[in-house]
């Protein structure tokens, strides 16, 4: 089975889908790989540390040649994946609802499409799922960029010329990305606070020594949440969210906001009336701003101010830790495919609760219920 690893091409990313650790995985699973030529650059990862590792290097059409299985960070155009074998596997963050004309594309030319970021979310898919691996980098990213945005400090300093106060920081949405915030925020001296609508992360948020505002007077999501996810709340429970907000927000000083509902628009948690009330200088970080946004005003890939208050909206935050990212992200790759390698038909034989769950198009068809639904 040849895998071929692609140079990404979408706009800023800076990812790649493998590394040298994978290649030599892969081989030693009898793949043979083969890594378009700079396609580890922007991680910091030379064509010869690939070529070291037992990869061929080549231009796309030579490592599309005969290949079984594409790898991307992101979704390659199907018209860019001729000569690849027939019914070859593209295994990548694929974007479904996003890049649906790409999907059926797939679709039309044989691939076999696996959606990475649809990878069930079941105890032995962890170490599959680049949903995690990716957010939980953002969340540690967001805040170093909320402190590199603030005009202040954050820890508490006491110096001969006088105290500094500690910055508050509140972190909306306590998934993979918000409790990593958390623990980043407190690592650097913050006085952190966070908010869920699952139920369950308020001893999560205790356990991590921040402080847990959350609604009483209307019920949120009990426990985890099916599948750990949130979903749209009642008017009556978002009124009082709002309410609970407003009162607090005005006293911070970094607002880091994750908050995501899957297949719908991400949630806004903070209005622009609520901006106006925080202290001039606060910063504002939307990591859902690809999303539609958690917070009004935000603008995708720009850093803007309202009201003294900076919003800023990084597109594609993991790809600014592009190294370690990638590292994270191929080992996700390598430990999907490894887990269903099958030695007698030299590649992997998928079964059906993950096949079905990731597999967007096989056949000539789109079969993916989501999709088709
Ligand atoms: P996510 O990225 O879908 O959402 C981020 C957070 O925003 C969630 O905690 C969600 O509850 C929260 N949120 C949504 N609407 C909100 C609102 N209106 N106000 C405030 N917060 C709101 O979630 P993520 O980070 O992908 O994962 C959430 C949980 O899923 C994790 O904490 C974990 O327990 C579980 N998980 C399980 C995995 C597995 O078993 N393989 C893998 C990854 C996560």
């Amino acid at each position: 089975m040849k895998i071929a690893v692609l140079r990404e091409s979408a706009a800023g990313e800076r990812r790649v889908s493998a590394t040298p650790e994978t290649v030599k995985k892969f081989i030693g699973l009898g793949a043979d790989v083969a890594v378009e030529t700079g396609a580890g650059l922007s991680a910091s990862i030379a064509d010869e540390q690939y070529a070291a590792a037992g990869a061929v290097i080549a231009d796309r059409s030579g490592v599309l040649k005969g290949a079984g299985i594409v790898l991307g960070v992101q979704g390659p155009d199907a018209a860019s994946l001729t000569g690849a074998a027939k019914g070859a596997m593209v295994v990548a963050g694929l974007n479904p609802f996003g890049e649906r004309a790409r999907v059926d594309a797939y679709a039309a030319a044989g691939l076999e499409a696996l959606a990475m970021e649809f990878m069930p979310r079941i105890t032995r898919a962890q170490s599959m799922d680049i949903l995690s691996s990716q957010s939980n980098l953002s969340g540690y990213k967001a805040v170093l960029d909320a402190a590199s945005e603030y005009g202040r400090a954050f820890p508490m300093m006491m110096t001969a010329a006088g105290t500094v106060s500690a910055a508050r920081v509140f972190i909306m949405g306590v998934g993979v990305a918000g409790l990593q915030a958390i623990a980043t925020a407190r690592r650097l001296g913050a006085q952190v606070s966070a908010t869920d609508v699952r139920a369950a992360t308020k001893e999560q948020i205790e356990s991590l020594g921040a402080k847990a505002i959350f609604v009483e007077s209307v019920k949120g999501i009990e426990g985890e949440g099916t599948g750990g996810y949130a979903t749209e709340m009642s008017d009556e429970y978002k009124a009082a969210q709002a309410e609970l907000v407003s009162a607090h927000i005005a006293k911070q000083d970094i607002v880091i906001t994750t908050a995501l509902i899957p297949g719908r628009p991400a949630p806004r948690l903070i209005s622009d009336a609520q901006l106006a009330s925080m202290k001039p200088g606060s910063v504002v970080i939307d990591l859902a701003v690809e999303q539609g946004g958690n917070v009004e005003g935000a603008v995708v890939g720009e850093i803007v101010e309202r009201h003294g208050v900076k919003i800023v909206g990084h597109r594609n935050v993991p790809s600014r830790l592009a190294a370690d990212a990638s590292a994270l992200f191929s080992r996700n790759l390598f430990n999907f495919l490894s887990a269903f390698w099958d030695k007698d038909a030299g590649g992997p034989v998928l079964d059906e609760e993950i096949g079905n769950a990731i597999r967007l198009t096989k056949d000539g068809k789109v079969v993916n219920e989501r999709l088709l639904g």
